[in-house]
């Protein structure tokens, strides 16, 4: 038997995993079973724990994140990144296109491609390895944030083939819309502000300071630009092509084109075909092809001029104001509303649309009667980017911002240093306290889901509950009968009540949410700014409500995540007296203020007599899913039979694996449904 070092066992590992990968996910074409490739990938995670210093840079267990970097360090490019030149008319494209021929003996063609809209990343390889990701800053130094990028699935790690020994791939960092979406479905579900549009929610990605939480965002690259000594191909096309070959995906969209005829016709087919796309783009980028005539064309201090962006333009509408409303949201924060005259526009037709906050509204200068203009940024949210002046009648008065809540009438404050103006009457304020009852409810908190919105209502309109503690005072005598009038789809109004079987729901999800982690309860209270994942840090660092309630602020400064405004939020939080009484009875009545400390103690027999394959790469390390197994009475058993009971999947869960679980008709399960039959 021949024996290897563990170096060199790494070495092999991480070699092999990276082909296996490439042959996976760039060529569409495994060469290795899902068990197979499972077994190597646990062998090195194993390895890698066992002799950290040995870890690679271009390890695939980077893919699954990990690596937490408080601040990103700043470095200077290789290469300045330029930018483009922009355009939104045809008449400069025509220009572009006099100007490029002047410079030239010979026409040029020229290829066209699309303009991603996210975030541009400088990927530098030394030897084949991704040793570094910068982001573009002030396009002579930026951003160092190469262990979130190594989490993005299209990044190549290792290249394949005939590589040089340095290469600088350029490209955007993208995030598609069903990944946005999700992001956006999930902060707004928490209460945190969604991401305007998938290029802001890219970058804010790439700022995480956890890479496994990156590698959850589904962000996407996609190549545009290489640099280096002697690159194959004289030109962009060709290059293009040989940086594929080393495992980089190919652009979907890569074409030459004939003069300006094919350039217009590029551009007309793209402004209907984005549409279809899904991933955002904002407009097309025309290249001279030749590199010589690149050069021959040379550049200006900030872009080429053998390359210019024509910017789809963003369809704008101008229609009337209506009114304003001012809404008042979990937090307390107040936001305008701009009640529109309905007007169609890309596609949907837009009645509303948000005013921010009393800022936007001044440097607006919104009144009365005016006629807004609407643009749908992104393709996205509609966005008010204007007054159409020419339609404002001279009299037309300013529209104040209002002083005291819309709801209960207490005087509004503005907050030091935010742009928000807020009703600080908390624990009063209806749609507040029904904000926070509802976060608390929700799924990723105490995941009561036998209560919801209109339950909450009802509850809050009978005054049985004014705050989260009184959910578990509730009585079957309480609920049963109760009663509330509503309309149904014709507007007639008709009355409902509790039934026995909703009252026995609503008091058993009540009682079970008791179980529920201390770090979800923790996140639960709905303390301003403490978001899931934070929750979960603070509690795995404190172990305790009690410690987390009297944590000094240079404690709670220590945990990842937590800057100035998140500490000062959790210290204002139990300084309260009623969120103190809040607590203590939360406490009496069994909710989990402390973390499970004893892992493998039995918490149910969810599981009992269930075989179970966990395969794949999971949000926590595999052996965590495995313990979860066990806790709750299931057996961990290692490849697909008849006997299974399902499959967890996790992320790397291919078509083999897959392919043998259907033959056999066993489910898969992924980790989000894994969890939830936990707490069924
Ligand atoms: S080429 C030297 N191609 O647009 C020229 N850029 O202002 C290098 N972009 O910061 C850029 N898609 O991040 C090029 N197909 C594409 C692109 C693209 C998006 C971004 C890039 C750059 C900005 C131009």
């Amino acid at each position: 038997m021949e024996v290897y070092s563990a170096e060199e066992r790494i070495n092999h590992l991480v070699r092999e995993i990276n082909r296996h990968n490439y042959q996976y996910y760039m060529l569409d074409n495994p060469t290795i079973s899902d068990y197979d490739f499972d077994q190597l990938l646990q062998e090195l995670i194993d390895l890698e724990a066992a002799h950290p210093e040995l870890r690679r840079p271009d390890s695939p267990t980077q893919r699954v994140g990990g690596t937490v970097t408080k601040r990103f360090e700043s470095a200077a490019h290789l290469y300045p990144m330029q930018s483009l030149g922009n355009t939104y008319s045809q008449e400069e494209l025509t220009e572009f296109d006099r100007r490029v021929r002047e410079l030239l003996a010979v026409p040029p063609a020229y290829v066209c491609e699309l303009k991603y809209d996210g975030v541009a990343i400088s990927l530098i390889y030394e030897n084949g390895v991704l040793t570094r990701a910068v982001t573009r800053g002030d396009g002579s130094r930026g951003d160092v944030v190469t262990a979130n990028v190594r989490t993005i699935r299209t990044v190549p790690l290792q290249l394949q083939g005939d590589f040089p020994p340095l290469l600088e791939a350029r490209g955007e960092i993208i995030m598609p819309f069903r990944s946005f979406e999700q992001l956006n479905a999930e902060r707004e579900e928490i209460g945190e502000a969604p991401f305007a549009n998938p290029r802001n929610a890219a970058s804010g990605s790439l700022k995480l300071q956890d890479s496994a939480e990156v590698a959850k965002r589904g962000l996407d690259f996609k190549l545009y630009f290489a640099l280096g000594e002697q690159l194959p191909g004289d030109n962009h096309f060709d290059r293009l092509q040989a940086l594929h070959k080393w495992g980089f995906r190919k652009p979907d969209v890569l074409e030459k084109v004939n003069g300006l005829s094919g350039i217009y016709q590029f551009l007309n087919t793209w402004d209907v075909k984005r549409k279809q796309l899904p991933y955002p783009i904002d407009g097309v980028v025309i290249k001279v092809n030749d590199f010589d005539q690149q050069r021959q064309v040379g550049t200006t201090a900030k872009s080429p001029r053998w390359a210019i962006a024509y910017k789809f333009k963003a369809e704008r509408v101008s229609t009337p104001l209506l009114s304003v409303d001012f809404q008042v949201g979990r937090t307390g924060i107040v936001t305008p509303v701009a009640n529109l005259s309905p007007v169609s526009l890309a596609g949907t037709v837009v009645k509303r649309a948000t005013l921010n906050n009393a800022d936007f509204m001044a440097e607006m200068d919104i009144r009365e009667g005016d006629h807004l203009f609407v643009e749908k940024g992104g393709e996205i949210i509609p966005k008010i980017v204007g007054v159409d002046l020419d339609k404002r009648s001279p009299e037309a008065q300013r529209i104040p911002f209002i002083t005291h809540c819309p709801v209960c009438g207490a005087e509004l404050r503005k907050a030091d240093g935010e742009t928000g103006i807020f009703c600080p009457n908390a624990d009063h304020c209806a749609p507040q306290i029904k904000g926070r009852l509802e976060h608390f409810i929700a799924r990723k908190a105490m995941n009561i889901d036998s209560l919801g919105e209109g339950k909450i209502d009802m509850l809050y309109a009978h005054d049985l509950v004014t705050n989260i503690a009184d959910l578990y005072a509730l009585t079957y005598e309480q609920l049963l009968g109760l009663e509330k009038i509503v309309e149904d789809d014709s507007g007639k109004a008709k009355t409902i009540s509790f039934r026995e079987k909703t009252v026995q729901n609503i008091l058993s999800g009540i009682e079970a949410s008791k179980q529920v982690p201390f770090e979800r309860v923790l996140f639960a209270l709905g303390i301003r700014f403490v978001g899931e994942v934070t929750a979960r840090k603070l509690a795995r660092h404190f172990g305790s409500m009690d410690a987390v309630a009297n944590a000094p602020k240079e404690e709670l400064l220590e945990v990842e995540d937590v800057g100035e405004r998140v500490a000062d939020s959790i210290i204002a939080y139990f300084n309260d007296i009623e969120n103190l009484h809040i607590l203590m009875r939360l406490r009496d009545a069994g909710l989990q203020f402390t973390l499970n400390a004893e892992k493998s103690q039995t918490v149910s027999q969810k599981l009992n007599g269930k075989n179970i394959v966990v395969s794949g790469v999971f949000t926590v390390p595999r052996d965590a899913i495995k313990e979860l197994v066990e806790q709750h009475g299931g057996k961990n058993v290692s490849s697909i039979s008849k006997n299974t009971t399902f499959v967890l999947a996790g992320e790397k869960m291919g078509p083999e694996k897959r392919k043998k679980a259907v033959s056999l008709g066993i489910p898969i399960v992924s980790e989000e449904e894994f969890r939830n039959m936990l707490l069924d």
